[in-house]
């Protein structure tokens, strides 16, 4: 059985999109370990209501930074679960070194937006402002960049006249929950 890591920082719909698709049988594999970087965050809430364990990492007080030796302990945790796959699912602190060479080729990120357009925080307003008649989600391989590494898969989501950032965003993320489980499915395949 495949072994899947999620990582986030706030509500974790991703993660719960992951969840239900093996639960429905269209994702063989098994999420071992949910880590997220805020102990408020949902997802470690719906992660321990479905019965997989999930942890905090202390990222020592800094608000953005990964600090090099929290990721070393990360990849060395998720090493020995025999982790498969890293699903960053709206983890919003970069990665590096440590855990890019723990994985390579096995960390994937959901960024809402047609990358390589819009990378970074809040891209569906991003996209709003420049006035795009397209919006919509990618999934694709983590480098040491902000959203830069090697797209596997995109939807793509109109804009809608009268959209707000918070409409637009909402209606991307009903595709993304489409998306990531697929995506995830397609890069097991290519390992
Ligand atoms: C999603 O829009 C994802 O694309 C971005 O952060 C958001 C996370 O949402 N990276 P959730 O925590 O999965 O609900």
């Amino acid at each position: 059985m495949i072994r899947l890591a999620v990582l986030g920082s706030g509500s974790g719909s991703n993660c719960q999109s992951i969840f239900n698709a093996i639960n429905e049988g269209r994702l063989d594999a098994e999420v071992v370990i949910v880590l997220s970087d805020n102990p408020d965050a949902y997802i470690l809430e719906r992660a321990r209501r479905h019965g997989v364990s999930a942890e905090v990492m202390d990222c020592g007080g800094y608000k953005n930074k990964f600090p090099l030796e929290v990721q070393q302990a990360v990849a060395e945790k998720l090493q020995a679960l025999r982790v498969d796959m890293v699903c960053l699912a709206g983890f919003m602190r970069l990665v590096k070194e440590p855990l890019l060479a723990a994985f390579p080729n096995r960390i994937l990120n959901i960024h809402p937006a047609l990358l390589p357009a819009f990378p970074g925080v809040e891209a569906w307003k991003q996209a709003l402002e420049a006035g795009a008649k397209q919006a919509g989600c990618t999934v694709h391989y983590v480098d040491a960049g902000m959203d830069t590494g090697e797209i596997l898969m995109q939807a793509y989501v109109p804009v809608m006249p009268g959209d707000t950032p918070e409409s637009l965003h909402a209606r991307i993320q009903v595709q993304e929950h489409i998306l990531y489980p697929a995506a995830i499915l397609s890069a097991l395949a290519r390992l």
